[in-house]
């Protein structure tokens, strides 16, 4: 294995230093790997790539290159993952180079299993100088699929740019690897182990943030909920990570029956499937709830336990949609709003849905480019309480990632505060009754998202260029068949906390009756490029609200065509996804 490789180079070729920690530190020498840049959502490959020899722990090295000693140096760093392929192998080495680097203490979860959100609490809760998450979120994981890792600093926030990059460079220099000559960890044990000064505890992945939100949340509404006859909840993990949260949370503290949960045993290969929560990868939840008699409520999260989905009966509830209407019922349904939200944000694509509760509940709000880490700056400063991303992640200043059960809880407490009072045999408040009386209050916001995937970037690339050009010759005024321009522009986006401009973030016409078309590129694709149109139409008229979004949006869909001339560049006539 990868740790034995590195143990079997480190007796041959290494010195070893006699440390006053009372541990042996062996320095392996290595050489720089190509190739180890990484976005905020940390390194991102084939897992057999992370299986070459000291692919992981040139990179770990990397990183602690990269802090100053006093953010590491006898310092606390927690250790999580989603429980995919590789995680345990992979959770000894970074124990071992961060022993060898001088960290005092590694919390690590039971099997390595801890999610996005949790590492992020635990970050939070414990004081910890930063963390580790091994997890490439939605991705499929298994011998043939993806690894990842990720670096959270001690806000519980993905590790910035400016660290990020520093990795990347140390990459591209390192020498050797400082590791600790300890016994692999037994992570299948609770409980604390000491090697002279450097201490690994193995920890419930749950409780630290099972806690938390029983502080967000009233639990006794939930369990009023949850424990009736007549409302039945499926919540599908995937075999992803939040299966090691779903029953302790839904079933034994919130009173959901056993068999509520599907798929909830955590695998190393998600069970040969694709965890990622939308209408397309977890179609057999959307087949239980389209189904005749099916399930009141139904939600998914994805591998790492950041994303969700949330369904009603027979009806979907659009990403963009489920923030404004959280944000819109928060003050009353989750006791850590209850002196309401600071303030609301959503990423740019994202639909206007939330730009209309914000304006009724008259709070300050925010449009930031796409990516959770440009929404930690707001919540760090106290302007931000409730924000939300059309990419399936919804979440708040409870924690700095975006949370999948958290955003379960939040819909189940606006489902249990409107059905409090209701008697056994009452028709009950339903999912969909809550989104339809959300439109007929705020008005609905059609949206909908094309997937071009694997795209020639080239293509793509000319695309994008072709836009730009036309955005600059575009003006108020403009008329597109029925659509009458308000503006066209590329999004520039000024961090309001700390002055930082980000340029480029996605081209966007918007109409004077706030219909929006937009493209980008998507910055997570593996291969080619991934084109993302972003369409959104306005309806006030509550008698056009039950209209089907593709059916609304279809003069729009055709004028983004036209504008972009997105099937000469790309080839592509059909998108690969609709969202
Ligand atoms: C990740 C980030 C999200 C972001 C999404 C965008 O999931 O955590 O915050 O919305 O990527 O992906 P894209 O492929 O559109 O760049
Ligand atoms: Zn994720």
């Amino acid at each position: 294995s990868h740790s034995l490789s590195i143990k079997a180079s480190s007796s041959s070729s290494s010195t070893a230093i006699a440390e006053p920690e009372g541990i042996k530190i062996n320095t392996v020498p290595t050489k720089p790997i190509e190739g180890q840049k990484t976005g905020t959502s940390g390194l991102r490959k084939k897992v057999k790539v992370f299986m070459q020899e000291n692919y992981l722990a040139n990179w770990i090295q990397a990183l602690f290159n990269s802090l100053s000693p006093e953010d590491y140096k006898n310092g606390l760093l927690v250790l999580g993952g989603d429980g995919r392929y590789f995680n345990k192998e992979a959770s000894q080495i970074i124990i071992k180079i961060a022993a060898g680097n001088g960290v005092g203490k590694v919390l690590v979860g039971k099997e390595g299993i801890m999610s996005t959100p949790a590492v992020s609490a635990v970050i939070r809760k414990r004081k910890a100088n930063g963390g580790f998450i091994m997890s490439a979120s939605h991705n499929p994981g298994g011998p043939d699929y993806d690894w990842g890792i990720k670096f959270n600093y001690n806000s519980g926030q993905p590790a910035p740019e400016s660290i990020t990059d520093k990795i990347y460079g140390n990459t591209l220099s390192i020498s050797q690897i400082k590791i600790a000559d300890i016994p692999d960890i037994d992570l299948s044990r609770l409980g604390v182990t000491k090697y002279g000064n450097f201490i690994v505890e193995v920890v419930d992945p749950v409780s630290d943030y099972l806690e938390l939100m029983e502080h967000v949340f009233d639990f006794e509404l939930i369990r009023s909920l949850l424990s009736r006859p007549d409302f039945r909840f499926i919540f599908d993990a995937m075999h992803a990570v939040t299966g090691a949260y779903a029953k302790p949370i839904f079933v034994d503290k919130l009173g959901a029956s056993l068999d509520s949960i599907a798929n909830g045993v955590p695998l190393e290969d998600f069970g040969h499937g694709h965890p990622d929560p939308n209408l397309t990868y977890a179609k057999d939840l959307v087949n239980i709830m389209y189904s005749k008699n099916g399930p009141d409520f139904g939600a998914a999260s994805d591998g790492d336990g950041d994303r969700n989905m949330i369904l009603g009966r027979g009806f979907f509830v659009t990403p963009s949609d489920s923030v404004a209407i959280i944000a819109a019922n928060s003050q009353g349904a989750i006791p850590y709003f209850k002196n309401g939200p600071k303030g609301l944000a959503r990423s740019m694509p994202t639909s206007g849905a939330l730009d209309r509760v914000a304006e009724k509940l008259n709070l300050p709000f925010f449009e930031v480019p796409t990516g959770w880490k440009f929404f930690g700056n707001l919540m760090d400063d106290g302007k931000l309480s409730i924000c939300g991303e059309e990419s399936f992640g919804t979440g708040s200043d409870h924690i700095r990632e975006k949370d999948g059960i958290w955003a379960v809880l939040a819909w189940l407490s606006i489902i249990a505060h409107r059905n409090k009072d209701k008697k056994p045999g009452e028709k009950l408040v339903s999912v969909a009754d809550v989104v339809k009386e959300h439109w007929a209050t705020f008005g609905r916001n059609f949206f909908s998202r094309y997937d071009y995937e694997e795209c020639e970037s080239e293509g793509a690339n000319k695309m994008i260029e072709y836009l730009r050009d036309s955005i600059s010759k575009s003006k108020q005024g403009d008329k597109h068949g029925s659509y009458v321009l308000q503006y066209a522009d590329d999004f520039k986006y000024t961090d309001p906390v700390d002055g930082s401009v980000v340029t480029k973030q996605g081209v966007r016409f918007v109409f004077t009756d706030g219909s929006r078309i937009i493209f980008r590129l998507s910055g997570t694709g593996s291969a080619g490029a991934t084109v993302r149109m972003y369409i959104e139409q306005f309806e006030p008229d509550a008698s056009k609200h039950e209209m089907d979004a593709q059916t609304a949006l279809k003069p729009l869909i055709d004028l983004a065509f036209s504008l972009s001339k997105l099937k000469d560049f790309t080839g592509r006539e059909q998108p690969t996804v609709i969202t």
